[in-house]
């Protein structure tokens, strides 16, 4: 089993990977982790893109459950030497890895080296297609905090045509039963985007909101924003917070870009701000899919 896209889960699958989830977050927070679980296999990180968080709770997740994990140091690989991926991808499972976990700049590129890898695959994120792992990191931190999704109203703001993240939550948060509402620039909206995209009614009354940052590095050309116009017409100020339902949390998958598309002081505010929350949830997350995907190698 691979873990491609939203659509590679099951509903049971999205069910245990939430559950086990939230108690690898009780099990990390104890002052020692010692699981064993995956004792004996190699979990193998590829990122082809920058990564903070991504790269390192899966590093941080694989080493709490006991794998040995090694993470290929790209600037130094023989890509750089005119390799293709599909070749390193066979270079890899020579290697008999128990899991590939693959950050690539192409939309598809985990899915064409899945079919080449003999283990499972894990997308952490290909171009603007999706980002699996981060929407289920997401919809379990909301769950921690709410107790439950759906019914929740949760606007995602930002640059939905080229966030990955918001084409994996959009599809995870509708199949568990959120009430969705985006936003973004005219320019970052999706080709076949309906409504207007604004900001102020996706944050009315909303239970949530998750913003998004400007995939410059996806653009064709700059987007030409000066310095606070971008907050003050599409970004999380505190005037628009206010009309959001009293209990609203903040969410963002990292990294922030504080006064473009969020006010410092949200991202900062602890009664609202989910941000580190989310981050450590990512580890927990994390070790939950490990866990499941190795599974099948494991039983005999
Ligand atoms: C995101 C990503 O890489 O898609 N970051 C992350 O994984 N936490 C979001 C982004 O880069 O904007």
């Amino acid at each position: 089993m691979d873990l491609i896209s939203i659509d590679s889960l099951s509903d049971s699958d999205i069910a245990t990977i939430l559950d086990e989830g939230d108690r690898w977050f009780d099990y990390n927070r104890q002052p020692r982790r010692n699981a064993d679980k995956l004792d004996g296999l190699t979990i193998v990180n590829a990122f082809f893109e920058n990564s903070t968080r991504t790269l390192l709770s899966f590093e941080i997740a694989a080493n709490r459950l006991g794998a040995q994990v090694v993470t290929m140091q790209v600037e130094m690989s023989s890509i750089k030497k005119g390799e293709t991926l599909e070749d390193t991808a066979r270079t890899l499972n020579a290697m008999r890895p128990d899991a590939l976990i693959i950050r690539h700049g192409l939309s598809g590129a985990p899915s064409s080296i899945a079919s080449i890898m003999d283990c499972p695959v894990i997308n952490a994120g290909d171009g603007s297609g999706e980002h699996p792992t981060q929407a289920l990191l997401d919809a379990a931190t909301l769950r921690r905090r709410f107790g439950r999704i759906a019914g929740l109203k949760v606007a995602i703001c930002g640059d939905l045509k080229h966030s990955r993240v918001a084409h994996s939550n959009i599809k995870l948060l509708t199949r568990l039963g959120a009430e969705l509402r985006l936003a973004g620039p005219p320019e970052l909206l999706p080709d076949d985007f309906q409504g207007d995209g604004s900001i102020d009614a996706a944050v009315d009354g909303a239970d949530a909101v998750m913003m998004l940052r400007i995939q410059r590095e996806r653009l064709d050309e700059e987007f030409g924003d000066a310095p606070g116009e971008y907050l003050d017409r599409y970004g999380l100020t505190a005037a628009r917070i206010a009309k959001a339902a009293p209990d609203v949390v903040v969410m963002h998958p990292g990294p922030i870009n504080r006064g473009v598309e969020i006010d410092g002081a949200l991202a900062d505010d602890p009664t609202r701000s989910l941000i580190i929350l989310q981050v450590e949830m990512g580890v927990a997350v994390r070790m939950a899919c490990l866990d499941l995907l190795t599974a099948e190698r494991l039983s005999p």
